[in-house]
């Protein structure tokens, strides 16, 4: 290339504006650009490793030869900075923002309550934004245009769009409505609640009523003057070979070079799996030269370069499948099952290259591995000066490849599929469209002759390939396939033999997770193949692979019951700042621009449950500032990082670590990154002698009497005598046990502070935590300063779910004490990895219970023995056996008794998670009914509703938390559920699908709740300026739970209908803002917890609008008189002039014995179970939930399904890992799997039942934040009961099973659960008794 072509400056656009960048280290990604040297914050960091979404931009390409540019979304955390050279990067700010007015997808967002925490939503926005952009800049031809507003998008397109993207609040279903209101083809109908229009609206057309998208008039993503813009950035550090000579000198040269570190780099994006700590010195990006870019078909196959994407890998496939006429090829199916390989925005800048050489050198569980070795394909390599073509499967099986060599391309070979050749390639992971690895995966081509008499097959040829099941790289089992190769007519006999072969030959490595379930996979795929082959097979229903509902969310309904009797409260109004989270402009504690001087801050934790801590090293290499340690608190401080109403915790291990995960030192370095990678490649120097072994479990709790203690006032009370109820019992069960797991928050925004020092010994934090009051009083002790010295500021949290209560206190500690003692500024933004192992989780527990019934399925007495792991320190866990017994009394046992031990455990400290104790309770009690329905082979329903509280029997249980009978709406609830539900109707279809299917079975289940909740006393401001706009402060904190809404409607509501004229029809909500809180301004704001911080919040504000409405009235009674009315702007100039309070404060404290209240609702849940894969599909879920009088439906619509399908990823899908020391091990997005859009139900509706007037409650409403998260148990009972249904037939075919009627099904429900209870060889029973009845 001539030497004016190149380039040192990058070149680039962001959202139009020109960057040049010349001072840059080459492994910065786009992210870290964006977010540090930029004004653009939209992009947010959720996991840094590709798997959420929340980072992702679309990045434009020119293709000068074709004067064509390509917009693709990638993930901004892998993406390098160098390589969006003369690219240009739209953000969601770039779409819209306050400024220059918001786009329609932002507008849309939050038209259809999309956005909660809004930590998720830029990204949701920038996915879905360049789904628009694609189909609306090539509309499908043949198409007849969409009307006006619409996109060419098909809504199963517009849902597929943000598949890839993480969400942990709403439960995805408005955001797919958000999506599918674009598409050309949606029913409007269908669309959710939203503030557009009304449901029953009968208005037409109702799209006139959405914000206009105008499809013709798109954003101009790529500027002009980059078109113009000539030349490669070369640079030293970043090379940019244009051919394979120059790539071989730059490789010789690097390589010669002592030390030098280089990489060769297409897309980046294995850095999300293999975190590279230590930056590589050189980069040499492979994407201008030719040869890797090549797509070349021939009459013997594909080639395609080692550089070119997945995206374009797959679209190649497709267009070569078509190209070749009538019916399918190889390629379609490997194009097919790409499409499930990582995420959407991975496959964009992904290359097959390097998922191959990863795969290869590193042993990366690959797909393209597996189905490329399938298909038979063969690779060519560059080997210093020589090239190379071997089988992909030589390749694999060589050593490591050495960084000189270069992998060229891959030739796929041309195979038609008919009816004498056979492909299929299988993948089954926990997330049915990709972004998780799968189990193990494989692909089969296989060539037969059929026999004309008795259409038996005969296997000429067969390719059997196997990978990412814990094995080094892709395999072909050979000894298998040639046991199959020349058999005449295949028969059963023939493929029981081969899968029993396959057994011995798929055996994963020692360590490989779930192996029997992995191998048991490779079972079913080969029978899932060659079953249908064999004669026999003609009524095989397939059920892997099968494209079925790809569509994820069918449908969903909503309905609620608005009243406008305190409008706007009531009202489902949009959320409060949600057009600006969408477009990215809500600040979160990251996004405050950083102060000079300021430093970063990385945890440092221990690796060990149990050991003394002789030294903390760092690697000078990383530059660390300084290692603050617990030898750092100042005098007069003191070492504590957590304070509760039970006492004080340390902030850092002092001599000795007690728990792996526990805090050892501060790592303050000059960037987040340097930070980060210092504290990483910290060595900490542990010994172990003399010390008592660790205690790991439960058990070894009890057995070295391990306990915290529990106040006795919190533990609760026993009711009614167990010995006599056991004695009126016809039958007793005196043993069985249950363990329930933890869980992980999983919140999108990672622990985060940012400390000021500030004059005088004071120190101001910014801190996302849902307690600033107590973290407030932590500062000062540890720092040993008063408290006014202290001020905490929390704006918003990008997600809370009871994680930012306590734990996130250590964390912002640990940076005030940092900046206190540097004098500078130090701000942290825990990495996803150290949250997952330092923060805790869920309690676990282990429960034992005995139980007495009557033949009529009445439950006369319940003992509980439970055994709460609280981890290491007492955090608020006393509590949680207070909250185990709230829904754990909703059924009338007769006598309950229990002993509940709170188990002290070198285990990272366990804290609250949403619903914490009552979701453990509640699925105690349905395990106890479900267990007596078994053992008495009652119907479930019939149990329950046997043991269901008459409103006596619930005063006797809850006491005065029962409120009064017509408030008692349980039993009206569940009847009415089982109605609008067609239960009956649907148990008689499930009954019929089972009769008619082998190895898909279905069941429901109906689940009641009773949630009791506590409100708390909270602080509250109302301040009218002198335009009459007015500020609210409050105790609360908004963490996505639309708090701040709630409150705005609640002040709107209290001054205006005092002191607005009703014919005026004056709306104060647009005058009202809700501040950050401050703890300084506003003191004794207390933990956000448990489900009624927004009610108790709106209490607060209205004692304060009580107060103004007071001082206001006689001068609005005044004015009336003269002018017959009055205006709210001339009221307020009328109270300045006459020098009236504008401020009023109050502290909400709930009368006593009216604090604690039930809460109701139930949910039937339908599930498909494949006894093939042990996958669980939801294909409907309806809830019922009583809101009272709800203060914003569309909120608290938000807030029950968000919370059922948090409480689907607690029972069938997260498994929060520790090692044998106690150390997490599920600590990625890799290894921790929240719910997806296509794992929650197909068919989603819900129902906000009004039960109007609650005298005690705020304006008659109840909480609706944690309890509906329970109801997801009738996702895990129904799961049981399809499994019942599995273990009945699996015991009809095999003699050696009896079908035992009860069983334990763990949780989480994961798919090898399912698997192992439906029989792991049951491949294998089917065949023996397929061939036994000849
Ligand atoms: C979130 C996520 C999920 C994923 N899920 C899956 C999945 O389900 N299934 C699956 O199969 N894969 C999955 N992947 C892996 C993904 O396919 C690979 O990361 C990607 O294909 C690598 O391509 P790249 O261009 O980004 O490689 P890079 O990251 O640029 O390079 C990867 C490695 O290969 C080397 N390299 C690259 N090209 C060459 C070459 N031509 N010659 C020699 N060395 C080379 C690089 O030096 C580097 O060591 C996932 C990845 C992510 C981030
Ligand atoms: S932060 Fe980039 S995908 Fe999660
Ligand atoms: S709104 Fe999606 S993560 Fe909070």
């Amino acid at each position: 290339m001539a030497q004016e072509n190149m380039r040192e400056i990058l070149i680039f656009a962001i959202n139009g504006e020109r960057f040049e960048v010349s001072n840059f280290e080459p492994s910065i990604t786009l992210l870290e650009f964006l977010r540090y040297h930029t004004r653009f914050k939209s992009v947010k960091l959720g996991c840094g490793e590709g798997g959420c979404g929340a980072c992702v931009v679309v990045l434009s390409r020119y293709d000068i030869f074709n004067d064509q540019v390509k917009s693709f979304t990638v993930s901004s955390c892998l993406t390098l900075l160098c390589s969006v050279d003369k690219c240009s990067i739209i953000t969601s700010e770039g779409l819209g923002n306050t400024k220059d007015g918001f786009h329609p997808i932002h507008e849309r967002f939050a038209g259809f309550h999309a956005s909660q925490c809004g930590f998720c939503t830029p990204g949701m926005c920038m996915s879905l934004f360049s789904s628009l952009l694609n189909a609306d800049n090539s509309p499908h031809e043949d198409d007849a245009p969409p009307p006006s507003g619409f996109s060419n998008l098909t809504a199963s397109e517009a849902e597929m769009s943000i598949s890839s993207n993480l969400c942990r609040c709403t439960g995805y279903r408005p955001i797919a409505d958000a999506c599918k209101s674009f598409a050309s083809d949606v029913d409007i109908e269908d669309l959710g609640l939203n503030s557009f229009w009304k449901k029953g609206d009968s208005s037409n057309p109702k799209a006139d009523k959405l914000p206009f998208y105008d499809r013709d008039n798109q954003i101009n993503v790529f500027p002009q003057f980059l078109k113009n813009e000539l030349g490669v950035l070369k640079r030293q550090s970043w090379y940019t070979p244009t051919s394979l000579s120059e790539l071989q000198v730059t490789l010789i040269s690097i390589l010669a070079e002592k030390d030098e570190r280089v990489k060769l780099v297409v897309g980046n994006t294995g850095m999300g799996y293999y975190k590279e700590i230590v930056p590589f010195h050189n980069y040499i990006d492979l994407r201008y030269i030719p040869e890797l870019s090549v797509i070349r078909m021939d009459q013997n196959g594909i080639e395609i370069g080692a550089a070119v994407t997945i995206y374009e890998a797959i679209s190649a496939l497709k267009r070569e499948n078509e190209a070749m006429g009538e019916g399918e090829s190889v390629f379609v199916k490997i194009a097919n099952h790409m499409e499930k390989v990582a995420t959407r925005f991975v496959r964009n800048s992904a290359s097959i290259g390097g998922n191959l050489v990863m795969a290869q050198r590193k042993h990366f569980p690959s797909d393209i591995a597996t189905i490329l070795l399938g298909a038979g394909s063969t690779v060519n390599i560059q080997m210093d000066s020589k090239f190379v073509t071997v089988s992909l499967e030589e390749f694999l099986a060589w050593p490591p490849l050495d960084s000189g060599s270069v992998l060229l391309s891959v030739q796929i070979p041309h195979t038609k599929i008919g009816n004498e050749v056979f492909f299929e390639t299988y993948r089954v992971s926990p997330r049915p469209l990709g972004n998780a690895l799968a189990y193990i995966n494989a692909a089969f081509l296989a060539e037969v002759s059929r026999s004309e008499t008795t259409n038996g097959v005969t296997v000429n040829n067969i390719r059997l390939a196997f990978g990412a099941y814990g094995v080094e790289h892709a395999i072909r089992v050979r000894n298998i396939e040639e046991f199959l190769v020349g058999k005449k007519s295949l028969q059963l006999e023939d493929l029981l033999e081969a899968v029993i072969m396959l057994r011995g030959s798929i055996i994963p490595e020692v360590g490989t997770t779930h192996a029997a379930y992995r191998r048991s996979l490779a079972v079913s795929y080969l029978f899932d193949f060659l079953y249908p082959l064999i004669g026999a097979g003609d009524d095989f229903e397939k059920t892997i692979n099968t494209n079925e509902d790809q569509g994820f969310l069918l449908s969903g309904s909503q309905v609620v019951e608005t009243s406008n009797e305190y409008y706007p409260v009531g009202e489902p109004i949009a959320k409060t700042g949600a057009t600006i989270q969408a477009s990215g402009e809500a600040v979160y504690v990251d996004d405050i621009p950083s102060p000079p001087s300021c430093l970063h801050a990385a945890f440092i934790y221990s690796t060990k449950p149990l050991a003394r801590v002789k030294g903390v090293k760092t690697i000078s290499e990383f530059l660390p500032v300084d290692v603050i340690t617990f030898q750092d608190i100042p005098n007069g401080g003191v070492n504590v990082g957590v304070k509760t109403d039970f006492g004080l915790e340390p902030l850092f291990a002092d001599e000795l670590t007690r728990a792996a995960g526990q805090p050892l030192a501060l790592v303050v370095s000059d960037t987040q990154k340097h930070a980060n990678m210092a504290a990483s490649s910290a060595m900490v120097d542990y010994d172990f002698e003399n010390l008592e072994p660790p205690i790991l479990t439960v058990e070894d709790a009890v057995e070295r009497s391990s306990f915290f203690e529990v106040p006795p006032n919190l533990y609760p009370k026993q009711i009614g005598d167990f010995s006599k109820g056991m004695d009126e019992a016809d039958h007793k069960i005196l043993h069985a046990e249950i363990r329930l797991p933890s869980q992980y928050y999983f919140y999108m925004e990672t622990q985060c502070a940012l400390a000021i020092p500030d004059e005088d010994n004071c120190m101001v934090v910014y801190s996302s935590v849902q307690s600033p009051a107590y973290l407030h009083s932590v500062i000062a002790i540890c720092l040993g300063v008063p408290e006014h010295n202290v001020r905490v500021i929390t704006r918003r949290l990008g997600g809370g779910f009871g994680g930012k209560s306590v734990r996130s206190m250590p964390v912002s500690t640990a940076c005030a004490l940092a900046a206190f003692k540097l004098r500078r500024p130090v701000r942290i933004y825990v990495n996803r990895k150290t949250d997952m192992i330092m923060i805790g989780g869920r309690h676990p527990m282990k429960i034992t219970y005995s139980f007495g019934f009557k033949s009529d399925g009445k439950i006369t007495a319940l003992h509980l023995d439970i055994l709460i792991d609280a981890g290491i320190t007492i955090d608020l866990s006393p509590l949680i056996t207070h909250f185990i017994m709230g829904p754990l009394r909703e059924y009338n046992w007769g006598a309950l008794s229990f002993d509940m031990k709170l188990c002290k455990t070198n285990l990272s400290s366990k804290s609250s998670m949403r619903a914490p104790g009552d979701l453990q309770g509640s699925f105690i009690a349905e395990t106890v009914i479900e267990h007596v329905a078994s053992s008495l082979s009652l119907e479930v329903d019939n149990v329950r509703k046997k043991n269901m509280h008459t409103f006596d029997s619930l005063r006797n249980f809850y006491g005065v938390s029962a409120g009064e009978i017509h408030e008692y709406t349980l039993p009206f609830i569940y009847d009415k559920l089982a109605v609008t539900s067609h239960l009956d109707e649907r148990i008689k279809m499930i009954k019929e699908f089972n009769g008619n299917n082998t190895w898909r079975k279905r069941a429901i289940s109906l689940v009641p709740i009773i949630y009791e909740v506590t409100v708390s006393p909270i602080p509250g401001k109302v301040s009218i300026l002198q335009d009459g706009s007015i500020v609210v402060e409050v105790g609360g904190i908004e963490i996505g739970q639309g708090l701040w809404t709630k409150v705005k409607q609640m002040t709107a509501f209290s001054l205006s209908s005092n002191l607005c004229n009703a014919d005026d029809d004056e709306n104060l909500l647009d005058k009202v803002r809700v501040i950050q809180t401050d703890t300084l301004s506003l003191v004794q704001g207390g933990f956000t917890y448990g489900s009624t911080t927004s009610e108790s919040s709106c209490a607060a504000v209205k004692l304060c609008c009580d107060i103004l409405v007071e001082r206001l009235m006689p001068i609005k009674n005044r004015l009336c008189e003269q002018t017959g009315s009055v205006k709210w702007e001339a009221l307020i100039t009328a109270g300045h002039l006459e020098s009236v309070n504008f401020a009023a404060n109050a502290y909400y404290v709930p009368v006593a014995g009216t604090g604690d209240y039930l809460n109701y609702g139930a949910a039937v849940s339908e599930v498909e179970i494949n006894l093939l894969t042990g996958e669980t599909k939801i294909l409907q879920s309806d809830i019922i939930y009583d809101c009272g009088q709800s203060l914003n439906p569309a909120v608290d619509l938000g807030q029950i399904e968000g919370a059922f399908v948090q409480g689907i990823g607690f029972y069938m899908r997260e498994e929060y890992l520790t090692n044998s020391e106690g150390l997490v091990i599920s600590d990625s997005t890799w290894t921790y799997k929240i719910p997806s859009i296509d794992t929650i139900p197909k068919r989603f509706n819900v129902e906000i039942l009004n039960s109007n007037h609650h005298k005690n409650r705020v304006l008659s409403s109840k909480a609706s934040g944690e309890p509906p998260l329970l109801l997801a148990a009738s996702v895990h009972f129904a799961t049981k009961a399809a499994i019942k249904e599995a273990r009945k037939q699996l015991s009809s075919w095999s003699q050696r099973r009896t079908d035992s009627s009860y069983f334990h099904l763990p949780v989480p429900a994961l798919m090898p659960v399912v698997k192992e209870l439906c029989g792991l060889d049951n491949v294998e029973s089917y065949l023996e008794n397929q061939i036994s009845r000849g």
